[in-house]
């Protein structure tokens, strides 16, 4: 059985497992979080809980991004973060064409749970919350596993393209919000 996972704003009391989290990602050779918010990019977590926040705002994002904010994904049975998930409230052209509104990665150990489709579901709730009822999330045309991710939450795919960035081809899925 899937167990409950919360999307928690990242706090002080979070800093170890947040570290175990990255080491975790590192370890299996992943040196970019998807959905971390540049906390790779961090020496000081500190740092980063006050850029985290400072990405919520039109008037103090990183310049380049639009407003949005990063969330854990935090197992409610142990309190352990599992996964990470990035949320972007509007789409710049980069985001409308490859970026979409969602990133997200889960603990390389704790994979194959659930846990990304569950942390996506929740976080569409939050994008209607903002008024968002149709998100873009995209994958790499060779990433199954949040291809199958984006399907189990309802994504429609409507093209691929090529990210020049990347240089690979992105698949470009829009999920319609459920009413409730
Ligand atoms: C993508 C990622 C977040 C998926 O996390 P997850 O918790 O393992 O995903 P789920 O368990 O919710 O799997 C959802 C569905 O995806 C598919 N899937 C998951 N892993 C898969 C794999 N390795 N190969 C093929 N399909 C896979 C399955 O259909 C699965 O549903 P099922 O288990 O009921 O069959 C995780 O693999 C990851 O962190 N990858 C590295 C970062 C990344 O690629 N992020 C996305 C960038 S676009």
């Amino acid at each position: 059985m899937t167990q409950s996972i919360l999307l928690v704003s990242p706090a002080l009391e979070h800093e170890a497992d947040a570290a175990d989290y990255v080491a975790d990602c590192f370890s299996a050779g992943e040196m970019h979080i998807h959905g971390g918010g540049a906390i790779e990019e961090f020496d000081r977590y500190r740092d980063w809980l006050a850029f985290n926040e400072r990405n919520k705002s039109g008037d103090t994002v990183r310049p380049g991004w639009v407003p949005g904010e990063t969330f854990f994904g935090i197992r409610e049975h142990d309190g352990r973060i599992v996964g990470m998930i990035n949320l972007r409230y509007s789409l710049s052209e980069y985001l409308l064409q490859t970026g979409g509104h969602v990133g997200y990665s889960v603990r390389p150990r704790e994979r194959r749970k659930g846990y990304a489709s569950e942390m996506l579901r929740k976080a569409l709730e939050i994008l209607k919350s903002k008024g968002i009822t149709r998100a873009l999330v995209t994958c790499d045309e060779d990433n199954p596993a949040s291809a199958g991710t984006i399907k189990k939450n309802g994504g429609v795919l409507e093209n691929c393209v090529w990210d020049d960035e990347d240089k690979s081809w992105t698949q470009r899925y829009w999920i319609e919000a459920i009413d409730n």
